[in-house]
């Protein structure tokens, strides 16, 4: 007999956006709150700048509107923008009730009266970037988890991937979830259900992303019949540290806000020909003027010059950089730090509002999983653990406010293994991965071009139909099912990439490079929208 769970809500992710969610139900609803491996694993546990909010007495809530609007290359959500400004004071005050220890300013006159260190990072025109060191993502991490370990209605189950979701009736009604320490797939049945995933820059080779970074959540939301937006603007971070042996580690913005120089090998800086802000531009400039400098010189990386900071100011801003850095013979204090950009961040998503509402009723989606029209065309630096905590607690009252009226999930079909075998070929897999993640990257990075993006295209639709036969014929693992869901959204990235017709934002094509005179987003509408007949006329 198949295991069936019931709860009020489940929630699919543990980050930021996940955990405050089911932290901000009330009491009262029973959570199921679920992550594909180890609690923790997600990005936000790796987040190093910080997070945006309006602190300073000098600055303004217009400010850090227009300065996200900016920076968005004319694409943000105007009501979107100015709904999570307006928040930021009001979650970091949640944030600290909840016990996250950010750092506070060295000078600060009286404890009563605290006043926080705030960093300042590209795009921003005033410092308000919240932090605790170098390690901002861990701190919020630590404590929401232990926070949700002890709420009587949470139940936290790890080693759990959702593989889709459950539709009856029109509304979502759970998941089918697979047990990897069982290795069965087991129905989780629910009222609502919060996508809470995080991106898919782990569609590209070379990124700052853990390993889960596949988009699952994307993907089943389309699959379920929910748009998806914005997909061709996946930022890339100017600065990852170049070494063979250091997969994936950021060097955050903060170090160039703090003065941080980037640099040729023979010491020239070169920002400052490419945008005025020099260091401090927004991501898409920087990360593009790098991408320029390496094909011209045809250089394997850049350099971040931070060296003429003293080193007890480098040890208590950024210990983590600085301890990484040094396991690979870098002294950060005496040289500067060998850089490339790597894929960063999925700005587009699952079409909500600002309740967090999908397209699909009784399904939710937040964090880096959502398009709510915050970022644009490219969003601003530490922008997106506001958006997660904000967007939590707006889907949380939605969903406190509305559950009691939902009936309780319909009978839905167990998952049926009865036709599939154990695979004997999982080379496949493994070989599929590679081949996507790096035409992705050699294809539809930085710059792109038309035929570029055509070939991806054919190559994305051929891996397609292979891994839907070998998902047909097999039973599932974590891999074949990541490996589905990164085909799928890196499918519906090119399709966004190829029906934009103009350079804006993080979507950059030498076939145009200019900007059109109306920013537009690029919406897509699956044949099974719940919407039906309203479909955006860009969609295919
Ligand atoms: P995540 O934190 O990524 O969590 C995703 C969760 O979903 C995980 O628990 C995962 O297990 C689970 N999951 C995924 N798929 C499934 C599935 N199929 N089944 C079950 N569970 C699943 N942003 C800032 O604002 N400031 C910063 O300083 C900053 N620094 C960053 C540094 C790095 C190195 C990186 C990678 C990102 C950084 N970002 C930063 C971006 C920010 O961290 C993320 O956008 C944000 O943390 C995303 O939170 P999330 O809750 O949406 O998803
Ligand atoms: C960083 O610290 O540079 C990352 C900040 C972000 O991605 O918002």
């Amino acid at each position: 007999m198949a295991t069936l769970h019931q709860h009020d809500v489940l929630v699919i992710g543990t980050g930021a956006a996940g955990l405050s969610l089911a932290l901000h139900l009330p009491p009262h609803l029973r959570v199921a709150l679920i992550c594909k491996s180890q609690l923790n694993e997600g990005s936000t546990y790796w987040a190093q700048g910080g997070m945006a909010a309006v602190l300073h007495t000098r600055d303004t809530v217009n400010s850090h509107v227009e300065d996200t609007l900016a920076a968005g290359g004319g694409l943000c959500r105007r009501e979107a923008v100015e709904f999570t400004v307006n928040n930021s004071r009001r979650c970091v005050e949640w944030l600290v009730a909840q016990g996250v220890d950010f750092d506070l300013r060295e000078d600060q006159a009286s404890i009563d009266q605290r006043e926080f260190h705030l960093a300042m990072e590209g795009g921003h025109s005033h410092r308000r970037i919240i932090h605790a060191a170098d390690r901002t993502g861990r701190a919020i991490s630590e404590v929401l988890t232990e926070k949700a370990q002890q709420a009587p209605n949470i139940e936290l189950f790890t080693q759990r991937v959702a593989v889709d979701l459950v539709v009856e009736d029109g509304r979502c009604q759970g998941a089918y979830i697979l047990d990897r320490e069982n290795d069965r797939v087991e129905l989780f049945q629910a009222r609502a259900v919060v996508l809470a995933t995080g991106g898919a820059s782990k569609v590209y080779l070379y990124t700052s992303n853990p390993d889960g970074a596949t988009g699952d959540g994307i993907a089943m939301a389309w699959r379920a019949g929910c748009r998806v937006a914005n997909l061709e603007f996946n930022q890339f971070h100017p600065t990852c540290l170049y070494h063979p042996r250091a997969k994936s580690f950021l060097i955050t913005e903060a170090i160039r806000g703090e003065g941080g120089k980037l640099l040729l090998a023979d010491g020239t800086r070169f920002m400052d020909s490419f945008d005025p802000r020099g260091e401090l531009a927004p991501r898409d400039v920087v990360a593009r003027a790098i991408d320029h400098e390496m094909k011209r010189l045809g250089a394997d990386c850049v350099f971040l010059d931070i060296s003429h900071k003293p080193r007890e100011f480098l040890q208590s801003h950024f210990p983590t950089i600085l301890a990484r850095c040094a396991e690979f013979g870098i002294d950060i204090c005496r040289e500067p730090i060998p850089v490339v950009p790597a894929a960063h961040y999925t700005c587009g998503g699952v079409v909500v509002d600002t309740r967090g509402r999908t397209d699909r009723a009784g399904l939710y989606a937040i964090g880096e999983t959502s398009c709510t029209g915050l970022h644009g065309a490219n969003r601003m630096a530490s922008n997106s653990l506001l958006e997660c905590i904000v967007y939590a607690e707006s889907a949380a009252k939605d969903i406190a406010a509305t559950l009691a009226g939902i009936p309780a999930p319909a009978p839905a079909v167990p998952w049926d293994e009865s036709q599939v075998t154990d695979s004997d070929e999982d080379v496949v897999i493994s070989h599929n991965w590679d081949e996507l993640r790096r035409f992705m990257w050699d294809y539809v990075g930085i710059v792109r071009t038309n035929k570029r993006l055509q070939r991806a295209l054919h190559r994305v639709q051929l891996l397609q139909a292979e891994i839907a036969e070998y998902y047909g014929n097999y039973k599932v693992g974590n891999d074949l099912l990541e490996l589905r869901n990164l085909a799928m959204v890196a499918e519906l990235m090119i399709r966004c990439a190829i029906s934009r017709k103009e350079s804006r934002g993080l979507h950059y094509t030498l076939d145009y490079p200019e900007l059109l005179p109306e920013a537009v987003d690029t919406v897509l509408t699956p044949v099974n929208s719940p919407l039906q007949g309203q479909a955006n006329a860009q969609a295919t």
